[in-house]
C-alpha cells in the first residue's frame, strides 16, 4: 500500500437483533486488511475489537453502522448506533458487567467482556454515549 494514497473506506451497515448478520461487518474488514497484507497480529487485534463492537450494536442497541479507515500506518474503526446510549460508560467497562437479557446470555453472549476487549486490543479507545440519542466507539489500531 503507497503512503500517499487516500485511506481506503468501507461503511458497513449493522441491524439491532440481526444475529444471522452480525459478525459480517468484522468479516468483511478483516478481509480487506487481508487482502491487503496487514500482519496477522493487527487484523486479529482490529477483527476483535470490530465483532465486539458490531455485536454490541446488534445485541444492545437500535441499530448503527460500522466504519472503517484504512491507512498503511493506523486502522480506524467507528462504531456507531442510534441508542439508547450508555448511561454508565466507567460501569460498562468493567469485566463482567452486562445488561443482556438472558435470551441473549443462552446465546452465549453477554459475559460482559466485549468492551474490556475491546480496550485491551486497541491502541486508543474513545467513547461518546448519550442517553436516548446513541452511542459513538473510536478504535484506533496501529500497524507496529
Ligand atoms: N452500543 C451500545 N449501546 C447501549 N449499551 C451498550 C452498548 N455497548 C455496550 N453497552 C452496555 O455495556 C454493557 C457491557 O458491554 P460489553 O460488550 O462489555 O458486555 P456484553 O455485550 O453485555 O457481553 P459480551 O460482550 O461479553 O457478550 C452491555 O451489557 C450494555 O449494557
Ligand atoms: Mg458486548
Amino acid at each position: 500500500m503507497n503512503e500517499a494514497r487516500p485511506p481506503l473506506e468501507l461503511t458497513i451497515p449493522v441491524r439491532a437483533w440481526d444475529f444471522l448478520a452480525g459478525g459480517d461487518g468484522a468479516a468483511r474488514v478483516r478481509q480487506v486488511l487481508q487482502q491487503v497484507g496487514f500482519p496477522p497480529a493487527v487484523i486479529r487485534r482490529v477483527a476483535i475489537a470490530t465483532y465486539e463492537a458490531e455485536m454490541n450494536i446488534v445485541i444492545h442497541s437500535q441499530g448503527g453502522e460500522l466504519k472503517a479507515q484504512i491507512t498503511p500506518a493506523v486502522i480506524t474503526i467507528i462504531a456507531r448506533d442510534t441508542g439508547p446510549g450508555i448511561p454508565d460508560i466507567d460501569l460498562a467497562m468493567q469485566e463482567g458487567y452486562s445488561t443482556a437479557p438472558r435470551e441473549i446470555q443462552e446465546m452465549g453472549f453477554g459475559a460482559g467482556m466485549g468492551l474490556p476487549n475491546i480496550r485491551r486490543c486497541a491502541d486508543e479507545l474513545a467513547i461518546d454515549s448519550m442517553p436516548g440519542k446513541g452511542t459513538v466507539i473510536k478504535i484506533v489500531i496501529y500497524n507496529r
